[in-house]
């Protein structure tokens, strides 16, 4: 690796940047101090961010939408970009867009840094520890909605962007979505419309996360999904369950008959049509299942499904979710046959696989499995595609040995078994363009939970090795 001279003119003093391409010791160690020296800045805007409770599901539209976006693009503007807020479309649900450029050199490459402002519902605030739109810190994080999902990937940009000021040696392009927890209806035909401002040759999408706080990732696949509600009959109208009970039996135990009988015997899908992979790019290291089970708060007593590494059942293979079952409350029933009962099924697909193809699949089998007969009808909803890195682009490598630089461990590449369906739609748009899943999500992030929380350490790392791979990308290549 060839040395060059940094741009503050410092000696180098002990920095970890050795495996950085284009960066050295100097360069980094003055950007660690940048980071270091801004962080509680950036922590007291992340918690003023969580306090604006930006639930895109009470209104992709609405005043606490925008001025959530309004937030983000102040913020913007401070580290220099050039951002303002901007409907996703005519109309009053539109979502709050924020988008923003800060153009250095036009010879220079362009980097697009994307994250989303919007945030999970907090349906039920008595299984939070803490005030969940109070950012609270406890033993090394900060806890609060969105606090990970995706406030960090706000903050991660946020403070690169600080910690390089006027050292920047990229174009960057900014966008942050209003409406990724929904499916992102708007993000695509906006891209489209405005595909000049957004072209770039490098793609950060910082929604993910990290193997862990300590030990960086790079996400080498998320999986699509598709989702579709189905309802079961069985009569045209309760009746009286001693009167009845026996040869008919109720919608609510028919569903649940239907549901398991997507599954095999060690809790595997069997849904033919529904594709299963390989770890993407092979696997590096398999999760452990002591830790799965603790950061999932398993009962002791669960046995885990399917079979395989678990990296094979979380990332590559298919998973099926009722998000939601419509039955009478427990509280308040009575002695009666429901005569019908509804539930929507989330389906996780494998990234190579076609979602709508895996909808179809998941249909087809469900109406021709319909338990005695009942009447099983099937709506299909939304599906989003998954995504596979490609593991040669070039800026792979430079992501990895800035990770590397800024945690002072090599980086362990994961996939993910969530979903961020526009990616491939980017690519799509933007075939020439390098896409980097980063993120600050950690096993113990609690994502779309109660307790959903963000690493502080690993956040001020998150930072550095984006400043460092920014600051890389700048210079070059130079082997
Ligand atoms: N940040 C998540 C995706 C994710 C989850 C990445 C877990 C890494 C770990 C993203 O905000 C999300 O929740 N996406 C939705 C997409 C859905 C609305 C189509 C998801 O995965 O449910
Ligand atoms: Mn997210």
């Amino acid at each position: 690796m060839t040395a060059h001279d940094t741009a503050s003119g410092e000696t180098a003093s002990g920095g970890t940047a050795s495996g950085v391409q284009g960066a050295d010791a100097g360069t980094a160690s003055e950007l660690r101090r940048r980071v270091d020296d801004d962080f509680p800045r950036v922590v007291d805007v992340l918690s003023r961010k969580i306090a604006l409770a930006s639930v895109s599901a009470h209104g992709i539209g609405s005043e606490t939408m925008r001025r959530s976006a309004e937030f983000v693009a102040g913020l913007l503007r401070e580290a220099g970009v050039d951002a303002r807020t901007a409907r996703a479309s005519d109309g009053p649900d539109a979502a709050w867009e924020v988008v923003g450029s800060c153009i250095v050199d036009p010879q220079a490459p362009t980097v697009l840094l994307y994250a989303h402002h919007d945030v999970q519902p907090v349906p039920d605030p008595s299984r939070w520890d803490t005030d969940p739109f109070v950012a609270t810190e406890r033993n090394g994080r900060l806890y609060g909605r969105g606090s990970a999902d995706d406030g960090g990937g706000i903050a991660i940009h946020l403070g690169a962007l600080h910690a390089l000021g006027d050292g920047l040696r990229v174009n960057v392009r900014v966008f942050i979505e209003g409406e990724e927890e929904m499916g992102s209806p708007g993000f695509i035909p906006f891209i489209e419309a405005h595909r000049d401002e957004f072209q770039a040759d490098v793609i950060i999408v910082a929604d993910s996360g990290n193997w862990s706080a300590d030990i960086p990732s790079l996400t080498t696949s998320l999986r699509g999904n598709t989702t579709v509600d189905v309802a079961v009959r069985v009569a045209d109208h309760p009746v009286h369950s001693g009167q009845f009970g026996g040869p008919v039996l109720d919608a609510v135990t028919l569903a649940s008959m239907l549901i398991s009988s997507l599954y095999d015997d060690q809790g595997g899908l069997a849904v033919p049509g529904l594709d299963s992979q390989a770890p993407v790019g092979g696997l590096q290291r398999d999760l452990d299942e002591a830790s799965l089970r603790a950061d999932a708060g398993l009962v002791p007593s669960y046995r885990l499904a399917g079979t395989g590494s678990l990296a094979e059942r979380l990332w590559t293979r298919p998973s099926a979710t009722v998000i939601g079952f419509d039955a009478h409350p427990v509280d308040g029933s009575f002695n009666v046959i429901a005569d019908s009962a509804r539930f929507r099924l989330s389906v996780r697909t494998a990234p190579g696989q076609d979602p709508s193809e895996a909808q179809k699949a998941i249909a087809g089998f469900l109406v021709a499995h319909a338990p005695f007969g009942a009447e099983v009808t099937v709506e299909p909803l939304e599906n989003g595609r998954g995504w596979a890195m490609d593991p040669d682009a070039l800026a792979v490598r430079d992501a990895l040995a800035a990770m590397e630089a800024a945690f002072g461990v090599s980086p362990v590449n994961k996939g993910e078994g969530g979903s961020i369906p526009f990616i491939p739609e980017l690519q799509r748009i933007f075939p020439a363009a390098q896409v980097l899943v980063t993120g600050p999500e950690d096993p113990k992030a609690n994502a779309h939970s109660p307790n959903e929380s963000i690493s502080l350490s690993g956040l001020r790392n998150d930072i550095l090795a984006e400043a460092l791979l920014l600051d890389a990308l700048g210079r070059g290549r130079r082997d």
